[in-house]
């Protein structure tokens, strides 16, 4: 199930038949592991190495939080490339399926399921190297219309995220905001949260859409 302009509805798209169908779409899991691959080259950027203060990433496997990881599509990418990974999803229907994934990976081990909401985060403070969040974080707003409950939350949120990372800490989120408005409530929940970063497009003109935060948790001096 999708809207006119054919972006998926939640829970709609994803609960039911229809979470199989997600699952057995072999188009989906080509392109969220393609996406997932690029927010893994997006968490070594260049340019957010120089954002605040100079850090780069070593080549260690971190433990990494994917939120919103649906069936698991992008969460086997991680654990595949090494990344201890703990991945989040608060629909069952999307979180049985990843189930089902985990018991045919060879890293099984590497791999946390936990059925929570990311507004909600069961995850101790300091305990997460970085985060990931792939065609997921715009939902975090569901069944919110006015405008101050929708800032809340995102706040709330991105607070904290910056609370669960350790320092230097990086989170690489792609989502599909609506409109400009909708982008500038997210980015500025996380410029008042204590992260730096920047927002990457395909078409810099592009006001909606597929849309990219490179953040890293801002050094306490
Ligand atoms: C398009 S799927 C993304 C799947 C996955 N990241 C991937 O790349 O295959 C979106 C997922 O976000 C989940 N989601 C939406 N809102 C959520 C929330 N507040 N907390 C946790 N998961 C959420 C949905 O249940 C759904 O499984």
């Amino acid at each position: 199930m999708s809207n006119h302009d054919n972006s998926p509805i939640f829970p709609d798209s994803y609960v039911g038949e229809n979470s199989t169908e997600y699952d057995n779409s072999i188009w989906m899991e080509r392109n969220q592991k393609k996406t997932a691959i690029l927010c893994l080259h997006y968490l070594y950027d260049e340019k957010l190495d120089r954002i605040g203060i100079l850090d780069t990433l070593n080549e260690e496997k971190y433990l990494v939080a994917d939120l919103g990881c649906g069936t698991g599509f992008s969460s086997e990418i991680l654990v595949e490339k090494g990344y201890r990974v703990i991945a989040v999803d608060v629909l069952i229907d999307m979180l049985s399926k990843a189930k089902s994934k985990k018991k045919l990976l060879e890293k099984e081990k590497n791999l946390e399921l936990i059925l929570a909401d990311i507004n909600y985060l069961p995850l101790k403070q300091s305990s997460i190297d970085h985060i990931i969040s792939i065609s997921a974080y715009n939902f975090i707003i569901y069944g919110k219309i006015v405008l101050g409950d929708i800032s809340k939350t995102v706040n709330n949120t991105a607070r904290y995220l910056e609370k669960i990372l350790k320092p230097n800490g990086r989170v690489i989120i792609e989502f599909y905001p609506k409109n400009k408005k909708e982008l500038d409530i997210f980015t500025s929940s996380f410029d008042e949260s204590g992260f730096d970063g920047f927002v990457v497009k395909k078409d810099s003109n592009q006001k909606s859409g597929q849309t990219f935060l490179l953040l890293k948790k801002r050094a306490k001096l």
